[in-house]
Formats: C-alpha cells, sequence, structure tokens
C-alpha cells in the first residue's frame, strides 16, 4: 500500500534512509560527503521533503519510500528486506504519476556511479542514462558537488 508520509513516519522513514545509504553509497561516496551523512541529517531532510514523500507499507510496516522534488525523482530507499518485491517498481510507478500530473515531460534523476543494482532497477523502470553529470546535494554544512550518473524518462508520451 502507498499513502503519503506523516511526520510520526519520519523517524522510521530516517532509519530507511541511514541503513540504506550505508548499503548502497556508503562504499561508492568521498567520505566527506559520508561524515556529513549522519542518522539527523536524514531526518531533517526528510522533514524538509515530507510533502513531497510517498511510502510504502506491507503488513502494516513502513518499507519504503520516494520523494521528489521539482521534476526530479530526488530519493527512493526500499528497506533491505523489502527490496526485490516489487515494491521499488510501485513507487516509481506513482512517482511518474505525480510528476506527469504535475506536467513534467521529462523526469530525472542522479545515481551514484557504481550503484549497479539501483542503476539496473531504473532501467528495468524504463529510465535512460544520459551520462554523468555534477549535481549540487544538500548537506548541514552548505551545497556539495557529486558527479552522479543521470537518468532521464520522457513522461509525456504515451
Ligand atoms: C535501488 C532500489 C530502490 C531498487 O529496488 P529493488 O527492489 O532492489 O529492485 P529490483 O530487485 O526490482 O531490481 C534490481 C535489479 O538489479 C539486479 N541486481 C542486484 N544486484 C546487482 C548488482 N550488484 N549489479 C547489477 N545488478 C544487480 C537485480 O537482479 C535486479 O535485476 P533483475 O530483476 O533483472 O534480476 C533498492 O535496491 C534500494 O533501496 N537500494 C538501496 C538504496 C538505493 O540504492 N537507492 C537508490 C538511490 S539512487
Amino acid at each position: 500500500m502507498l499513502r503519503n508520509a506523516l511526520s510520526t513516519d519520519v523517524d522510521r522513514l530516517a532509519t530507511i534512509w541511514y541503513e540504506g545509504w550505508q548499503d548502497a553509497h556508503a562504499d561508492l561516496l568521498p567520505d566527506e560527503l559520508k561524515r556529513l551523512r549522519t542518522p539527523e541529517s536524514f531526518r531533517e531532510r526528510l522533514l524538509q521533503r515530507l510533502a513531497s514523500t510517498r511510502l510504502a507499507e506491507l503488513d502494516g510496516d513502513v518499507v519504503g519510500f520516494c520523494t521528489l522534488k521539482d521534476d526530479e525523482l530526488y530519493q527512493l530507499f526500499i528497506s533491505a528486506p523489502a527490496r526485490g518485491t516489487g515494491i521499488a517498481a510501485a513507487l516509481v510507478a506513482d512517482a511518474e504519476m505525480r510528476l506527469k500530473e504535475a506536467g513534467v515531460a521529462t523526469a530525472w534523476l542522479g545515481c551514484a556511479i557504481g550503484n549497479d543494482r539501483a542503476a539496473r532497477f531504473y532501467e528495468k523502470c524504463g529510465w535512460e542514462r544520459a551520462g554523468a553529470s555534477v549535481i549540487v546535494v544538500e548537506t548541514s554544512e552548505g551545497p556539495f558537488d557529486l558527479e552522479v550518473w543521470r537518468y532521464e524518462k520522457r513522461l509525456d508520451q504515451a
């Protein structure tokens, strides 16, 4: 089941984000960024983005979430036991629908370079890699430049 995230979900979502970040990003991204990605930092960023966050529940447990930012599929994190179940695909389909409803013709997302599982997943969902590009990510100490794989998907076609 998918639903809008509430303030009461923030602690659970921050845990999923922090643990997923450790699984998928900690070995790929610079040490300086790793130092800034504390559990509290994920909590603060979630609070800022709560209004655009949808989550997935399985048997009453929150197991993943997806957040949007303008024309960007901004964050997608699934708890380890719920990976490979189709929940991520349901959240992406829901995100694409929300982006399309907001009038976005081509959506984009940044994927950590070397996050091969996520890359494979996005490609299965019809997203195409548009090369590498430098994006600015938010940290408690200000903007941080990060090179990522940029993925795009046209949403204005049937
Ligand atoms: C990325 C994520 C959302 C994908 O959801 P998921 O449920 O794991 O996705 P799926 O299992 O449906 O698809 C993953 C695919 O990658 C494949 N895969 C698994 N490990 C892989 C690896 N190391 N290299 C390449 N492909 C891999 C799987 O076999 C599967 O492909 P298949 O269906 O053709 O067999 C989820 O794994 C997750 O939350 N990961 C941690 C956080 C993260 O990386 N978020 C994305 C940030 S950009």
